[in-house]
């Protein structure tokens, strides 16, 4: 099947001072990442792991350092994120972000809010089929029209994020990129929102990519998960393969690491030592050595690369496996 989205060699590289000279942090480093139309890819790491900066790279909100996006058969990642924003694509790809809160205008209702986004991304619509898509997406979040009318501080935590979700829907994109998006709400919201989601992704066909620290919950809605690690993929692979075989130690220490019960029968392993620099990172390390309990000499003379280790699994380690590791033990 040919892929809705496909990043190629992403790369991006934030210039920072280091003492006195310009040094370069690489915040997302040469990842590859493919999406099926109708999947849902999860995407985990650590904090400043670099999430949030892929999925702004593939919504197109900023511009790569290098590497290529093919998304729905069109190369997006040479367009300038001006010419993008103004294009038909730009409906396509939507983003909802962690805080309802922060990413709704006060100033306007929730209708406004979500009419004036429409009015913006899909020029040429009438006033009546504006304002029906908006009522349309407020239906399919389950949000009435009441509320609606409602400014974002009249609304409740779980109301404001089914505001950003339609607003999100309501230029019908193929693909939602969904960055912790229920992580700012109490836990009972969140089962709520999550629930919600998977049902809009089954009723109006869009795929997903959806960031988060937490393992349970993409462990419940995902049906693919990368882990990422200091701005690279370590390990890709479908979900509860991940979760029954994790291949890379790092995806073994996050498991093993999380409250869920998917760690069951997963040897703890602590992570030692301190965590390598993102900035001007030694290009032939593996980012995880040092904190490693695997590493050896390879590991610190050459990057592992991601390479096959079980149908559709991939990590980069030398020593991967697709079966529970015993070298280490
Ligand atoms: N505009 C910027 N300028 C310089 N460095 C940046 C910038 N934006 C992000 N970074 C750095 O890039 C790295 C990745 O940040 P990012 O926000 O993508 O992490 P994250 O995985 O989303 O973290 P979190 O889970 O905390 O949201 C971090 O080291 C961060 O400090
Ligand atoms: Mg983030």
């Amino acid at each position: 099947m040919t892929p809705l989205l496909q990043a190629t060699a992403l790369r991006k590289l934030y210039p920072v001072k280091q003492g006195w000279s310009r040094a370069q942090l690489h915040a997302v480093d040469d990842v590859d990442l493919t999406l099926a139309p109708g999947e849902c890819l999860g995407l985990v790491g650590e904090s400043g792991c670099g999430k949030s900066t892929l999925a702004r790279l593939i919504a197109r909100l900023i511009a790569p350092s290098d590497g290529g996006i093919r998304f729905d058969g069109q190369e997006i990642a040479e367009t300038d994120l001006r010419t993008f924003a103004r294009s038909p694509e730009r409906a396509q790809i939507q983003v909802v972000f962690q805080d309802p809160h922060e990413s709704l205008n006060p100033g306007f209702t929730a209708m406004r809010i979500v009419s004036d986004h429409i009015r913006s991304l899909i020029p040429g619509l009438t006033p009546i089929q504006v304002t029906a898509r908006a009522e349309a997406a407020f239906e399919d979040v389950g949000l009435p029209l009441s509320l609606a009318r409602r400014y974002p501080h009249q609304l409740s935590g779980g109301q404001k994020a089914r505001v950003g979700i339609a607003r999100a829907i309501a230029v019908e994109p193929k693909l939602l990129i969904l960055d912790e998006p229920t992580s700012a709400l109490d836990v009972s919201v969140q089962a709520v929102i999550l629930k919600l989601l998977g049902v809009l992704r089954a009723k109006r066909g869009i795929s997903y990519i959806f960031v988060s620290h937490d393992l349970e919950v993409i462990r419940l809605i995902c049906d693919r998960v990368a882990v990422m690690y200091l701005g690279k993929i370590v390990e890709c692979a479908p979900t509860a393969q991940l979760f029954a075989h994790p291949a890379h130690p790092y995806t073994r220490a996050l498991i093993a690491g999380s409250p869920d019960p998917a760690r069951r029968g997963l040897k703890t392993e602590r992570l030692q030592g301190s965590a390598t620099s993102p900035i001007n990172p030694d290009p032939n390390r593996c980012r995880f050595a040092g904190r490693c309990p695997l590493t050896a000499p390879e590991c610190t003379a050459q990057m592992p690369q991601l390479r096959a280790v079980g149908p559709d699994q991939s990590a980069a380690c030398h020593f991967a496996q697709s079966a529970p590791a015993k070298t280490e033990s």
